[in-house]
């Protein structure tokens, strides 16, 4: 039986995650030569371990210089002293961010569609309203906003482990600007200090906070939807647990990796030094150790939160909160405008990523 997924499309993944729970809670997968971590427990143990390191993003030559330094000082790819440092930074710029109206920009966002007609929730809403909520709290004007916004697809290459000539292409020009513009907010935010080192961490991991938003919170905003549907009782719903139970049963990010520095035992196993882990967040909100009858929607489980989808330890989102809110406005405001959602299609077909689970079109009608 196969247990790799390698294509979301008619996958059945809460079956292949139920058995490997049951069956390989941790095990050394031939085929991707890679361990994977399904377990509640040992996913736990590994985000929490010391030696369990993020692994290094390959140096592409014809990356730009400003890619490079983007890749060299973001948190997400740090370890150590230097992670310390630069999710500091990135808090730092996350405290700057100023509460913009999730409304307000949701109807801006559907005033140019025809909403009773039906329209694509992931380019109109998904792929917009994350980065349009950052930019408008940190006070990015329109112009600037748009050429983000418009080049984010672009910008979130640098996080591809295999750069192709085209994703190279595609970055350098749009890096080069970004670095620009997130130099010129960052300075008007107070956030740079003359010293070099530091500012470039503090642009850095502004761009960072862009780029992070993309795809998780994209699929946020798509799974959310799709779930809000479920729940017939519109207003009486509790929102945040909806959103909640959306992100344990149904989570955009499903896996993330890391590499062991030093060997790791875990399980009655040895994790190798060098050996690569994929550790399958989705798969542990499934332990029924953990959450009841793990295989059914609940939106009123007592323990909804617990699941892993933000990740855990040091690495843990910066953003989990900001999500969830934003998650929930919309829910909210869906609900207060538009009493009738209609899901106008049978069938998704998903991005190729197998890291997180994208829908590439959610066309909805709202009346
Ligand atoms: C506005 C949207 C978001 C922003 C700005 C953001 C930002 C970040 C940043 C900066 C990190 C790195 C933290 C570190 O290494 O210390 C991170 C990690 C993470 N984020 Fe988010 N995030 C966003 C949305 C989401 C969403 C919606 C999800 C999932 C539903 C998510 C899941 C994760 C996970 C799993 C990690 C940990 C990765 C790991 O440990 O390897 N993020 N996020």
């Amino acid at each position: 039986m196969n247990n790799t997924i390698s294509n979301w499309n008619g996958t059945d993944y809460r079956s292949i995650y139920l058995r490997q729970l049951k069956e390989n809670p941790i095990y050394f997968d031939q085929d991707l030569n890679t361990w994977i971590v399904y377990s509640y427990a040992h996913c736990k143990t590994i985000l929490h371990h010391s030696d369990a390191l993020v692994p290094e993003l390959p140096v592409n030559d014809k990356l730009n210089e400003k890619g490079r330094l983007l890749i060299n000082k973001m948190v997400r790819l740090s370890n150590g002293e230097q992670h310390h440092a630069f999710r500091a930074a990135a808090m730092t710029v996350f405290q700057k961010l100023k509460n913009a109206s999730t409304g307000q920009l949701l109807k801006e966002l559907l005033a140019d569609v025809s909403t009773t007609d039906g329209f694509d929730w992931v380019e109109v809403v998904a792929k917009q309203l994350p980065i349009r909520l950052i930019l408008k709290g940190l006070d990015f004007d329109n112009e600037d906003s748009n050429y983000i916004a418009a080049n984010l697809q672009s910008l979130a290459r640098i996080m591809l482990p295999n750069k192709t000539e085209r994703d190279i292409q595609l970055l350098n020009p749009v890096v080069e600007v970004v670095y620009y513009l997130a130099e010129k907010y960052a300075c008007r935010l107070g956030l740079l200090t003359g010293e070099n080192e530091m500012d470039e961490m503090a642009i850095c991991n502004l761009i960072g906070l862009f780029i992070q938003s993309y795809d998780a919170g994209r699929g946020l905003l798509c799974n959310s939807l799709l779930n809000r549907t479920k729940c017939t009782s519109g207003n009486g719903t509790d929102w945040k647990k909806l959103v909640n139970e959306t992100l344990r049963y149904d989570p955009p990010v499903h896996n993330t990796r890391r590499v062991a520095a030093r060997d790791i035992s875990i399980g009655g196993q040895t994790i190798k030094e060098r050996d690569t882990v994929m550790v399958v967040l989705a798969a542990a909100n499934l332990d029924d150790s953990v959450f009841i009858k793990p295989d059914e929607f609940d939106v009123m489980r007592s323990n909804n939160h617990e699941h892993l989808t933000f990740g855990l330890g040091g690495h843990n989102c910066v953003a989990k909160y900001f999500c969830i809110d934003m998650a929930v406005d919309v829910c909210r405001f869906i609900a207060d405008n538009y009493p009738r959602i209609r899901i106008l299609q049978k069938e998704f077909i998903y991005e190729p990523q197998l890291n997180v689970r994208l829908v590439k079109q959610l066309m909805v009608g709202l009346s």
